[in-house]
């Protein structure tokens, strides 16, 4: 009872707060170690051309010392993990006797795969996401026990892949074998659940830039995950994230990993199409 009355005080507070406490993305640049410049405004991708003209990332909306801290590596916690991940990568695990690098060489050779997942496996035929395939290769290739999906190791390695691509455009592919996939996705995203009855577009494309109380509301961009969250000093999966915000509404949720969040993923993703990879990013 406490939690309806929290969120319906929330629901209740946007619609009172509805153009007063209306506070924009911040206007400022995200430079990256003084070194890269990332995207963190774009024109968005065609296939959203009806819903708006701008997509931000959700650091827009943090603030100025949350900015800040995600602009150096010394400064940014999510790091810390970075770090881990590489000895993982480097550890001899499973049956087979290998490690990441005994077929994939430095951490550095997988420049690029973050931004084009969930991808098409065309040997599994279906829409994998990074953690979907890091786990086939450890049970496969490895012989070696899967992580789990949102857990600490996992989300480590997968902010491991994501850091070498930190400045690349987020760019998955949405037609061809992975449409049906990014159909469903689309179909969740604006489908209103719950008892609350609204939908993801609800909160993160009518009312973005609005405060729901101290939080400001962003587009629920995905280009910066995993997310470390000062709010449980931990790395942060996407899919813990949707989990998260479906039960805010006070639905049922679906399972991390499942195929809804899956498609669900792959089209949140495609809403960032443009804007830059940052995970690991900070946020609230
Ligand atoms: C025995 C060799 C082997 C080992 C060990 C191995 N992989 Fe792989 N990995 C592959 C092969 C081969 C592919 C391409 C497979 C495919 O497309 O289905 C691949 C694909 C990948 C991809 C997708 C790349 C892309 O461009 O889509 C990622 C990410 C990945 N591996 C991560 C890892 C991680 C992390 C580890 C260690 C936990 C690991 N792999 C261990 C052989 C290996
Ligand atoms: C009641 C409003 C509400 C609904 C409905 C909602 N969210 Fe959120 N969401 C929030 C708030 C508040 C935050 C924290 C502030 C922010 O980052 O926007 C958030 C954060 C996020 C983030 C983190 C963004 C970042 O940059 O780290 C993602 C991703 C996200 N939501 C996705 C979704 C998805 C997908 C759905 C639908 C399943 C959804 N949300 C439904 C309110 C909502």
């Amino acid at each position: 009872m406490q939690k309806i009355k929290t969120v319906l005080g929330t629901c209740a507070a946007m619609a009172l707060t509805a153009g007063v406490a209306m506070a924009g993305p911040a206007e400022d640049k995200l430079i990256l170690n003084e070194e890269i410049e990332m995207v963190t405004v774009t024109t968005a991708p065609d296939h959203m051309s009806d819903a708006m003209d701008t997509i931000y990332s959700g650091w827009h909306f943090r603030g100025v010392e949350t900015r800040a801290m995600q602009s150096d590596d010394f400064d940014n916690p999510g790091m810390i993990a970075v770090e881990q991940a590489e000895d993982a990568w480097n550890t001899v695990d499973g049956s087979e006797g290998k490690s990441c690098a005994s077929c994939h060489d430095g951490s550095d050779s997988m420049a690029g795969v973050k931004p084009v997942y969930p991808k098409w496996s065309e040997a599994a035929g279906e829409v994998r996401t990074l953690e979907h395939q890091i786990n086939d290769c450890r049970e496969n290739r490895m012989g070696a026990e899967k992580w789990k999906y949102t857990g600490g190791t996992m989300q480590g390695m997968v902010a491991l892949i994501a850091s070498v691509s930190r400045g690349m455009p987020v760019n998955v592919a949405i037609d061809g074998p992975a449409q049906s996939m990014w159909e469903q996705g689309k179909e969740l995203y604006y489908t209103r659940t719950g008892q609350l009855e609204l939908s993801c577009a609800n909160c993160h494309e009518d009312n973005y830039g609005m405060m729901i109380r101290a939080d400001h509301l962003s587009q629920g961009q995905i280009n910066g995950f995993p997310v470390y969250r000062l709010k449980n000093t931990k790395l942060n999966s996407v899919h813990a994230r949707f989990k998260g915000c479906v039960r805010d509404t006070r639905a049922e949720t679906y399972k991390p990993g499942g195929q809804e969040f899956i498609a669900l993923e792959l089209y949140v993703t495609s809403r960032g199409n443009g804007l830059s990879v940052e995970g690991p990013s900070i946020r609230n």
